[in-house]
């Protein structure tokens, strides 16, 4: 039972405690099981879809780890454990191909453990077949509950049976349980959870829930504990950040919350996606103008450039107000390099609405663009309409879309041919002595380093453009 006196505005702080001695009584599990193996435990996390998921796989991560876990890359561990998406059929379809092949292990290493979590056990129809095709798995969970993982893990190794608990919704923001980090230097920070558009294609609102945002204390808090942690580069987390604040006790807007984060000693960028079109606010725009270390770039999906085919998606902007937009934006910073998503083949789509998505294409200027071919997804309620493009049309379409953003995104991004650019040095690249590092524009640039600069800000000529990076030299 949750002790309401705890509760404020959705957050539990009794909750974190709870939560906590699972840690304790699991890590003393696996310290006996570990004992009498004479080897560490091992666990593999696999994460599938948006940076969302990713944050809360390290959330599990650190979990894992606080027990007693030793993370892997090979399967052959002690845990295996998927966070699913499902905002597409092959995100789907990866899951239960690897499943297959999990069994086989499992067959070999009958102590196995397997975990499946994240937005596609949110839906009924994929619980109900894990049920009865997949019941060597050992835990279901959800998106609402990820803060119960030590709980439900400690349950699971108690038991033999298969554990499933999917909540519905919740308004719970649990804070402060242990996380582990992909990087030392950037990291992601959630604001807020969950989605309110409901675009006629998309599952997420399903699958996350209703919107609620964190409070910008415990977003500022999280962030200077991460900088005294020595990251340097934030990368702010919502499925519409623009629309941040809203359903707060105290409602604020976005822009507020970048202004409360610019102070932040020891802080030198700022990123944040995703940007719903119809909620990005002059302020928001002023904002970003002003800021030293708002990064000049924005993800500005655009889903369709048909004003009809918009109207069907419930995307509540058309053509020319996207348009009129990314001309403010462009006036107010002029160097802001801009990245969109683009559905191709959503239903009902005419050869002239899909030469409309051309149009912005040729356009708005994007430096990258992710395109997708539309997926149906059953209960949302594009996937009832009658008029579904034929797969053939679809593909030949996405085809030169494709074609057209590469070309304009090589145009757009060879701009910076020449300058000299700070980027963040963030990994050795597949080639060793060549390290990889991020403009404030998202653009990467490979140049020869050493490992003593990763983490840190160096001045590099970018030389040559290879389309959707540089080739460069330190300067
Ligand atoms: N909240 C973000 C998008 C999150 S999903 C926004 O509103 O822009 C990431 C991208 O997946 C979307 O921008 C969209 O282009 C794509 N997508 C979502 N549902 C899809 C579907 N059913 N079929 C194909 N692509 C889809
Ligand atoms: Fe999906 Fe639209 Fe919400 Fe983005 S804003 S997550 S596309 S419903
Ligand atoms: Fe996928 Fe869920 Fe993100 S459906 S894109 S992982 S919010």
């Amino acid at each position: 039972m949750i002790n309401e006196k705890y509760r404020e505005n959705g957050t539990d702080i009794d909750e974190t405690a709870r939560q906590r001695s699972f840690i304790s009584l699991a890590g003393a599990l696996t310290e006996q099981k570990s004992r009498a193996l004479g080897r560490p435990l091992t666990y593999c996390l696999t994460t599938f879809g948006c940076q969302m998921n990713e944050k809360q796989s390290e959330a599990v991560a650190g979990i894992m780890d606080e027990i007693g876990y030793h993370r892997q890359e090979n399967e052959e561990a002690d845990v295996v454990i998927y966070n699913t998406c499902t905002v597409r059929e092959n995100a789907n379809l990866k899951v239960y191909g690897r499943l297959g092949h999990l069994h086989s292990l499992k067959d070999q290493n009958p102590d196995m453990k397997i975990i499946l979590f994240g937005c596609m056990m949110q839906e009924a129809h994929v619980v109900e077949k894990i049920k009865k095709s997949y019941p060597f798995v050992n835990l279901v969970f959800g998106t609402h509950n990820i803060f119960k993982f030590a709980e439900l893990f400690y349950e699971m190794l108690l038991s033999d049976m298969q554990i499933i608990d999917i909540w519905e919704g919740t308004d719970q923001i649990v804070e402060d349980l242990p996380t582990e980090r992909n990087y030392t230097f950037k990291s992601g920070v959630n604001i807020m959870f969950g989605c309110n558009n409901f675009c006629s294609y998309c599952i997420v609102p399903y699958v996350r829930g209703r919107e609620r945002s964190r409070e910008p204390e415990a977003i500022v808090r999280e962030v200077e504990r991460l900088v005294s942690d020595g990251v340097s580069e934030v990368m702010l987390l919502g499925q519409n950040v623009n629309s941040y604040g809203k359903t707060l006790k105290e409602p604020m807007t976005f822009a507020r919350l970048l202004k409360m984060l610019e102070p932040v000693e020891g802080l030198k960028r700022i990123r944040f996606m995703t940007s719903h079109p119809k909620d990005l606010s002059d302020e928001l725009i002023e904002t970003m103008a002003e800021s030293r270390k708002i990064c000049h770039h924005l993800h500005l999906p655009l889903q369709s450039g048909s004003s009809r085919i918009l109207k069907e998606m419930n995307r509540r902007y058309d053509k020319e107000k996207y348009l009129s937009l990314v001309e403010k934006i462009r006036k107010a910073i002029p160097d802001i390099s801009l990245t969109t998503d683009i559905i191709v083949g959503f239903p009902g789509e005419t050869e002239e609405d899909f030469e409309e998505t051309l149009d912005v294409v040729e356009k708005a200027g994007y430096d990258t663009a992710f395109t997708f071919l539309y997926s149906k997804r059953t209960g949302t309620p594009a996937a009832k309409m009658e008029n579904q493009v034929p797969e053939e049309v679809a593909k030949e379409r996405f085809n030169r879309l494709l074609a057209l953003v590469q070309k304009k995104g090589r145009e757009r991004s060879s701009r910076f041919t020449g300058t000299v650019q700070e980027v963040l040095v963030e990994e050795e690249s597949k080639e060793k002595g060549i390290f990889t590092g991020r403009t404030q524009y998202n653009l990467l640039v490979h140049f020869p380093a050493d490992e003593s600069l990763l983490g840190k800000y160096v001045k590099v000529r970018l030389d040559e453009c290879r389309g959707f990076y540089y080739l460069g030299t330190r300067v």
